[in-house]
Formats: structure tokens, C-alpha cells, sequence
């Protein structure tokens, strides 16, 4: 069953056609790969699915309820988080700040009023524990190395008790020691029963840990199937030698 579907999805910036008649489904319990050229319209669909902007037209639907017109937040309520790019008042606040603005019952606002609940704060390091950095709890979020902040992005995607996670590049610019540990924490939380939608431009990552994959060019679905599948399409192939 698919635990999110688009149907025919359409954004526009100006002339461009960001996202175009895009329509797929994302099996509950899958880690599936969003995959295609710069420009595909990837990153948009993501915007679009988290409520970050509005589709001009199309559905689109999580657990069997309408989520098009829903404020981000109420998405998240649901249970479909996302990693957002850290802000600049984010980077100024320490490591476990960055966690616990993002759990269900601390609005920003809220956190600066009451301070940190002490149930977020168990919360927070537990899932800091889980990606192995404890020990960086009190560091602001600007000292972190790139590799140090995706798995605090990971870590905050955790906060809300997601049934469903997007993650943009989580194997974008790290090193592949990290980035294997980064996949094994995604196939723990997999095993738990959270789905997965991932943009990756690593087709080892892709091909290793993805099933299955959709493939985007031109903001639409060119196709979508088993990696081995998607790999031996004539079009896919020529969307990948047509975009570089
Ligand atoms: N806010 C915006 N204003 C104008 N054009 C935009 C905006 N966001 C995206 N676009 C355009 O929409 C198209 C799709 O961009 P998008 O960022 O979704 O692609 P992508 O598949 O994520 O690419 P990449 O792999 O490079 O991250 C591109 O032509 C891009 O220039
Ligand atoms: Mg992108």
C-alpha cells in the first residue's frame, strides 16, 4: 500500500515548470530513491510534499488523507518529517537546541518562553546516542563539520516520531565511513517500520540501500521500478548523457 502518493503534481517559477503532471506512490515500509538529473525537480517535489510550498495543481496523499493544503507543521503532525536547512539563529544555538525545537510540543517560540521540557531533552540525547554524537550535546551548530551536522539533521528528522522521513542528499559531501554510518542508521529505523523517500546522487548508495527508485527528469516521473531495472532503461540513461 503507499503510505504517500502524488497524482499529477504541478509547480511553476515564473515559465519554469519546476514539477510537471508528477505522479508516484511511496510503498509504506520502503526505502525509496528520488533519483535524476540537476534540475529535475526533485528538491521541489520534497518542498512540495513537506508544505514548504503549494502545488498549483494535483493531490497529493499521506495515509489516505489530502495533505496539498496543509501548513508544513501540520505535515509534520502526521508524520512526515524532513530535514531543513539549518537557519542562521538554528546555528548559533547548541546541538541539542537544534533537536528539541524540532519535536512535536516545542514550537520555537515555546521553547524560548518555557525553556527545555526535560522529556524532549531524554528524547534529544537518546537519538544523539543514536547517531554517536553525544558528546557534541553543547556545541553551537555552526562549529559542527558538514558530516557531524547531517547526522544531527538525521537526529532532529527523529524528534517527532515520523512514520515517514525525507531525506535530501544525506550522502552529500561526507566521507564514506560516515556515510556508512549514516546508512545503517536509516536501515535501523527502516527495520522499525519507517518508510523512507530519499534524493541521492551516490548511485552506489542508491543502487545499495534503495527499492525502489524513481526516476525524474523534466519535473516528471520518467521511470520508476527495481534499481537493476531503472539502471538498464534506455531513457533514464539518456535523461542522465542529455543533462550534463
Ligand atoms: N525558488 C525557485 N525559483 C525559481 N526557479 C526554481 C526555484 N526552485 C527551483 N527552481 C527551478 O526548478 C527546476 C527544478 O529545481 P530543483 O531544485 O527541484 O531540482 P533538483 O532535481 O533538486 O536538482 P539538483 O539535483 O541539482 O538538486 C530547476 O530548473 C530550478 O532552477
Ligand atoms: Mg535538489
Amino acid at each position: 500500500m503507499a503510505l504517500l502518493e502524488l497524482k499529477g503534481i504541478n509547480k511553476s517559477f515564473g515559465g519554469i515548470k519546476a514539477v510537471h503532471d508528477c505522479s508516484f506512490g511511496v510503498e509504506e515500509g520502503s526505502i525509496t530513491a528520488l533519483i535524476g538529473p540537476n534540475g529535475a525537480g526533485k528538491t521541489t517535489a520534497f518542498n512540495l510534499i513537506s508544505g514548504l510550498l503549494t502545488a498549483d495543481s494535483g493531490h497529493m496523499v499521506f495515509e489516505n488523507k489530502r495533505i496539498d493544503k496543509l501548513a508544513p507543521h501540520k505535515i509534520t503532525r502526521k508524520g512526515l518529517s524532513r530535514t531543513f536547512q539549518i537557519s542562521r539563529d538554528l546555528k548559533e544555538m547548541t546541538v541539542i537546541e537544534n533537536l528539541v525545537v524540532h519535536s512535536p510540543t516545542q514550537g520555537f517560540m515555546d521553547l524560548l518562553k518555557s525553556g527545555i521540557l526535560k522529556k524532549e531533552l531524554d528524547r534529544a540525547m537518546d537519538l544523539l546516542d543514536f547517531v554517536g554524537i553525544t558528546h557534541l550535546a553543547n556545541e553551537k551548530a555552526k562549529s559542527l563539520s558538514y558530516g557531524q551536522k547531517k547526522l544531527m539533521e538525521f537526529a532532529a528528522t527523529l524528534m517527532t516520531d515520523p512514520r515517514m522521513i525525507l531525506l535530501d542528499e544525506p550522502a552529500g559531501g561526507i566521507n564514506p565511513a560516515l556515510l556508512e554510518t549514516i546508512m545503517e542508521k536509516i536501515i535501523e529505523i527502516n527495520k522499525q517500520g519507517v518508510t523512507f523517500l530519499i534524493v541521492e546522487h551516490n548511485m552506489d548508495v542508491v543502487m545499495n540501500y534503495c527499492d525502489p527508485v524513481v526516476v525524474m527528469a523534466y519535473g516528471t516521473v520518467l521511470a520508476e521500478g527495481s534499481p537493476e531495472k531503472v539502471q538498464s532503461d534506455p531513457k533514464v540513461l539518456e535523461a542522465y548523457l542529455g543533462g550534463s
